[in-house]
C-alpha cells in the first residue's frame, strides 16, 4: 500500500517513533540508488528543500526541484497530471503548497507516496524534527509538555497531533483570534493530545519543558504583518517567559525567525535554545522519513 505524510497522523504513535529510530541510523541504507524524488515548491525554503534533497541524495538517490514558477500546480497543468507524471519519474513526490488540498489532490492521483512539505494547514516533517529534538534532549517523549505560544497555525496543528501520538501534553496560547479552527482542534484531540488552550502565556508555559514559537505573520500573511505585530506583542517568548518554565525547558522555533517579535535574541541565542539542533534534525528526520517509507524494499 503506498503510504502518503500529508499530516502527522498519516502515521501511528509507534510508526512516528520508528521513523525517529531510522532517523539515527548510521550508515543509512541506500535505499533510493539510482532513483528520483520529485520536490514541487509553490512557497520559499531553506531548510525544507536542502534537508530534503540531501536526505535524497544520501540514501543514493538524486532529487529534482521544481518552483512554481515553472510546473504551475493548477495554472500550467492540474495537481492530478503532475501526480501522474511524476509518479514515473520519481520514487516519492514532495510538495510545499498554499492550498492544503492541492498536496491531498495530489495523493490521490500519484501512484507513489506523496510528502507535504508545508501546506496552510500542516507541516508534518518539521514536527518529525521537533519530536526528534525532544527525544534526543530528554530521552523520552511521553509524558512531557509542550507550550507553543503565538499563532495556532501550521506548525503548531502538526505539533498538537504530533504530541498526542507520542504522549507528550499540549498548551496552546495564543491572542483572541488566533487560535485553531474547530475542525483542527478536533483532529488535535483525535491524535489523542492531551491539548489545552491557555489564555496567560506565563501560565500556559508553567511547567513546560518546551517552549516553542513560529511566526506571527506566515508565508501567504505578509499583509496582516503590521496588524499582527500589534496583537501578539504579549506573547514573545522572551527571557522572562521562558523563566516561567519549567528549569529543564528548552526553547524551539522551527525557524526562519523574526527576531525581536515572535522570540527575542536572548532566546534565540540563549542556553535554552535548541534551534540549531533542531534545524540539522530536518535533514536527519527526513532521512529518517524516507528509510521508514522504503527501507523494506532493501530489508
Ligand atoms: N522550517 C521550515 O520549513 O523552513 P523553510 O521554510 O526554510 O523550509
Ligand atoms: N508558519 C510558517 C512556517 C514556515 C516554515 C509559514 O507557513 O510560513
Amino acid at each position: 500500500m503506498t503510504r502518503n505524510l500529508i499530516e502527522v497522523d498519516d502515521l501511528t504513535g509507534p510508526e512516528l517513533l520508528s521513523v525517529l529510530d531510522h532517523a539515527e541510523r548510521t550508515p543509512p541504507p541506500k535505499v533510493l540508488a539510482d532513483q528520483g524524488a520529485v520536490l514541487l515548491f509553490e512557497k520559499p525554503s531553506a531548510r525544507t528543500r536542502s534537508s530534503m534533497e540531501l536526505a535524497v541524495t544520501q540514501l543514493g538517490g538524486h532529487p529534482v526541484t521544481l518552483r512554481h514558477e515553472e510546473v504551475g500546480i493548477d495554472s500550467r497543468e492540474s495537481a492530478e497530471d503532475l501526480a501522474r507524471l511524476f509518479s514515473g519519474y520519481g520514487r516519492f513526490i514532495g510538495a510545499r503548497v498554499f492550498e492544503h488540498d492541492k498536496v491531498e489532490r495530489l495523493a490521490a492521483a500519484a501512484s507513489v507516496p506523496v510528502v507535504n512539505l508545508l501546506s496552510d494547514e500542516a507541516h508534518p516533517v518539521q514536527t518529525l524534527a521537533d519530536l526528534l529534538t525532544v527525544r534526543q534532549e530528554f530521552g523520552h517523549l511521553d509524558g512531557l509538555t509542550v507550550t507553543y505560544v503565538g499563532d495556532a497555525n501550521n506548525v503548531a496543528r502538526s505539533l498538537g497531533i504530533g504530541c498526542g501520538l507520542v504522549g507528550a501534553r499540549f498548551r496552546v496560547s495564543h491572542p483572541q483570534g488566533y487560535g485553531f479552527v474547530a475542525a483542527d482542534e478536533a483532529r488535535i484531540l483525535a491524535a489523542g493530545t492531551d491539548f489545552e488552550t491557555v489564555d496567560d502565556p506565563a501560565v500556559a508555559v508553567a511547567g513546560a519543558h518546551v517552549v516553542y514559537t513560529d511566526a506571527w505573520y506566515s508565508m501567504g500573511q505578509e499583509a496582516e504583518q503590521r496588524e499582527r505585530r500589534e496583537r501578539f506583542a504579549a506573547w514573545q517568548v522572551n527571557e522572562e517567559l521562558m523563566a516561567a518554565a519549567d528549569p529543564s525547558a528548552i526553547f524551539l522555533h522551527c525557524l526562519p525567525a523574526h527576531r525581536g517579535d515572535e522570540a527575542t535574541d536572548g532566546v534565540l541565542d540563549g542556553p535554552q535554545s535548541r534551534i540549531w539542533p533542531q534545524a540539522h534534525n530536518r535533514l536527519h528526520s527526513a532521512r529518517g522519513l524516507l528509510l521508514w517509507l522504503f527501507a523494506d524494499e532493501v530489508g
